[in-house]
């Protein structure tokens, strides 16, 4: 796949992410992208703010890195992530919260609810959140502010 904006992406869900979660493995080894599994291992009942937290760890500790994370509704786990400084998790549902996402927040992490989506529009979505650039400009400010720049 060219033209990734991350090189290396860590994944996490919980055990209603899980599937989709190693469905989404599978598509980003198929097109060469460096993934490293956070977890969960298993369905066995975790809990989706441990993952979201390790995920977040990780992309701190490795600059221009980028995550995916899942739960039920990608809200939990997203809530978990958006804790950590410099870390934008997006709950995504479709192309254009995706894209914008990407070109108007710069998120570093796509969150992606397990029972909200089916496979397709994930990974349609996942293609969407690697590829897309951020446009900055007048963005750059705006995500300034997130991380408290006001
Ligand atoms: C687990 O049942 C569910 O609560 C969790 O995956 C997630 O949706 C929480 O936000």
């Amino acid at each position: 796949m060219r033209d990734v904006i991350f090189h290396k992406i860590y994944i996490g869900a919980d055990h209603a992410g899980f599937a989709l979660k190693q469905c989404l493995i599978d598509f980003l080894e198929e097109n060469k992208i460096i993934v490293e599994d956070c977890g969960a291992l298993d369905t066995t009942p975790s809990n989706y703010a441990d993952l979201g937290h390790q995920v977040a760890f990780k992309i701190k500790n490795d600059p221009g890195s980028g995550g995916v994370l899942m739960c039920g509704t990608g809200i939990g786990i997203s809530m978990a992530a958006n804790r950590h400084q410099g870390i934008r998790a997006a709950l995504c549902h479709n192309v254009y919260t995706t894209q914008c996402a990407r070109a108007h927040n710069d998120a570093n992490v796509l969150a992606l609810g397990s029972r909200i989506l089916d496979e397709s529009m994930a990974k349609i979505c996942l293609d969407i959140f690697l590829k897309t650039p951020f446009e900055g400009g007048r963005h750059t400010v705006r995500v300034n502010h997130i991380d408290g720049g006001i």
